[in-house]
């Protein structure tokens, strides 16, 4: 993964390992992400001000909320669980997310994924063929979806998939030279979430807990305007007002979610 733009160092985070044979292996990633080395994860206990460690534990690693340990941990995984799942029965290019990205006309986008998290949407997408490049700024979520990406290379089922998907850790579409010009650049910014937090899923309140809101992301609109090709799309809540109260092109709309469709010119026919 390459390059790595931010320099941060956060003292509520450090990483650590449950197993010794994990050990150098942690302090390496320490040093790439400019984050503290914790040593063993018990040593934990001995640093007041950590709310997070970063651990490795059986060869991947995984994100855990001291003061909250019932919450589990959170890892990267596009091998098995929900993303998986998706991958197999989720609909292919009829889902949603694929009309969005205008997955049409036999036209297979390249996306920029600007906001990309753990990369749940981007992997979805880069299951239907897409080129993905993807963008995140948080250096601890850029580590987890880093690690998620190469675990995935080792595997057969979905090698082909993760090596359509490129990271890079970076603060924001203006800044960052991407030296790209994607077809589409996807958003889906943290929104506040309505729900009372006991409702939200316990992977989603360690998430939440560590991004906070994105207050800056109506910011993302006019430079995905300016660098896509064919469209932006717009991952919003129902409730939520459009990103920048810009009136989207056509939105299509989900249960709890909408995707807001800003389009530049039309998907073009094979
Ligand atoms: C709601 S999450 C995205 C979830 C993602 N779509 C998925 O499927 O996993 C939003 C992410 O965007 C990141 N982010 C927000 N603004 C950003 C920006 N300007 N540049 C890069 N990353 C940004 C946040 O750090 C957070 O990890």
């Amino acid at each position: 993964m390459s390059p790595t733009l931010v320099s941060e160092h956060l003292n509520n985070i450090a990483v650590g390992y449950v197993d010794s044979v994990d050990s150098e292996y942690a302090k390496r990633l320490a040093k790439k992400w400019h984050l503290n080395y914790l040593g063993h994860v018990v040593a934990a206990s001995k640093q007041p001000q950590l709310e997070f460690v970063l651990q490795m534990h059986h060869h991947a690693l995984e994100l855990c909320k001291l003061d909250e340990p019932k919450l589990g941990a959170i890892k990267v995984d596009f091998v098995e669980g929900a993303v998986a799942h998706r991958r197999k029965f989720g609909g292919g290019r009829g889902q949603d997310i694929a009309k969005a990205v205008g997955l049409k006309h036999g036209f297979t986008p390249h996306v920029l994924d600007a906001t990309a998290g753990l990369g749940r949407d981007a992997f979805v997408l880069a299951g239907l063929g897409c080129k993905l490049t993807l963008l995140e700024r948080m250096p601890v979520v850029a580590a987890l979806l880093d690690d998620g990406i190469e675990r995935a290379k080792l595997h057969h089922e979905v090698a082909d998939i993760a090596n359509n998907m490129q990271l890079f850790h970076g603060t924001s579409l203006d800044e960052v030279d991407l030296d790209l010009a994607p077809d589409v650049v996807y958003l889906d910014p943290m929104y506040p979430h309505r729900e009372k937090s006991a409702a939200v899923k316990k992977e989603m309140r360690i998430f939440q807990s560590l991004v906070g809101e994105d207050l800056d992301a109506d910011d993302l609109l006019a430079p995905a305007l300016a660098l896509a090709t064919y469209r932006v799309v717009v991952k919003r809540p129902s409730y939520a007002p459009p990103l920048a109260n810009k009136k989207p092109s056509m939105s299509i709309n989900m249960k709890k979610n909408r995707f807001d469709v800003y389009v530049k010119l039309a998907i073009p026919k094979a």
